[in-house]
């Protein structure tokens, strides 16, 4: 099937979208996320020209930057979804494009579906812009009743941050391996949040690091209880209240 481009899509060439997974050994990406417990690092994913429409966006982004501190466990800047989805209506192209979705479908061997519109998590930028922004080793839990996909996608790296990350850490029958990497703009990161034990070391002193997080679920129902916890935690380590619970609006 041939994907049509919406008339307010940004300006990707239909062949570069073609591009997007099908330059890839797909079926090997697949065996690749299998292997390594449901993670998968795709390198230049995205080239320059792709990349550019997201790029564009920063500058006019950079005053929506909402900075968070939490002691001994996370400092940085976060844009929400309802933040992009106003300023940046990029990002949701690239994160609703159907190629896209059917591609990390297909690897990880599930129907992913969107976060529903409520969530300020569903699609958001991670901007470490000064000295010691970081988060420690935490899991990408799911508060949904299905499973958690994460997606990163490098914007920015000019830094000495490295995404540490443990493989197997929640399978007693095989050894952890401890990895890192620097998330490269164009790279591509797809894993289960249940399963990857991760965090971002501190960015160094005139350094920068800008990452799109996405997130697809497998099933997008979450309780009345679930979804307030969800924001808080949004609220406080992300987007501040304000943003988290009346963004949509
Ligand atoms: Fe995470």
């Amino acid at each position: 099937m041939r994907f049509v481009p919406r008339p307010n899509f940004w300006n990707l060439t239909l062949a570069a979208l073609e591009t997007v997974f099908a330059q890839f050994e797909i079926d090997l990406l697949k065996q690749k996320f299998a292997a390594q417990n449901e993670f998968l690092v795709v390198e230049n994913l995205l080239g320059p020209e792709t990349l550019q429409p997201l790029l564009a966006r920063l500058p006019q982004l950079r005053p929506s930057v909402h900075r968070n501190y939490l002691p001994k466990h996370k400092k940085g800047g976060s844009v929400s979804r309802f933040m992009l989805d106003r300023m940046a209506p990029a990002f949701e192209s690239l994160y609703t494009l159907p190629e896209f979705t059917q591609g990390l479908s297909y690897i990880t061997g599930r129907s992913l579906l969107p976060c529903p519109g409520d969530d300020p998590h569903t699609y958001a930028l991670y901007c470490y812009t000064e000295p010691g922004d970081h988060i420690g080793w935490h899991y990408d839990t799911s508060y949904y009743r299905g499973l958690r996909y994460t997606v990163l996608l490098g914007l920015v790296d000019r830094s000495s941050s490295r995404l540490e990350y443990q493989l197997c850490r929640d399978d007693p029958e095989r050894e952890t391996e401890s990895l890192s990497l620097a998330l490269a703009p164009g790279m591509l990161v797809v894993f289960n949040g249940d399963k990857l034990y991760h965090r971002v070391t501190p960015l160094g002193q005139g350094e920068e690091r800008i990452v799109l997080t996405m997130e697809y679920v497998t099933d997008a129902r979450m309780s009345a209880t679930r979804r307030f916890i969800s924001n808080m935690k949004d609220s406080i380590a992300y987007f501040g209240f304000r943003d988290a619970f009346q963004g949509r609006r």
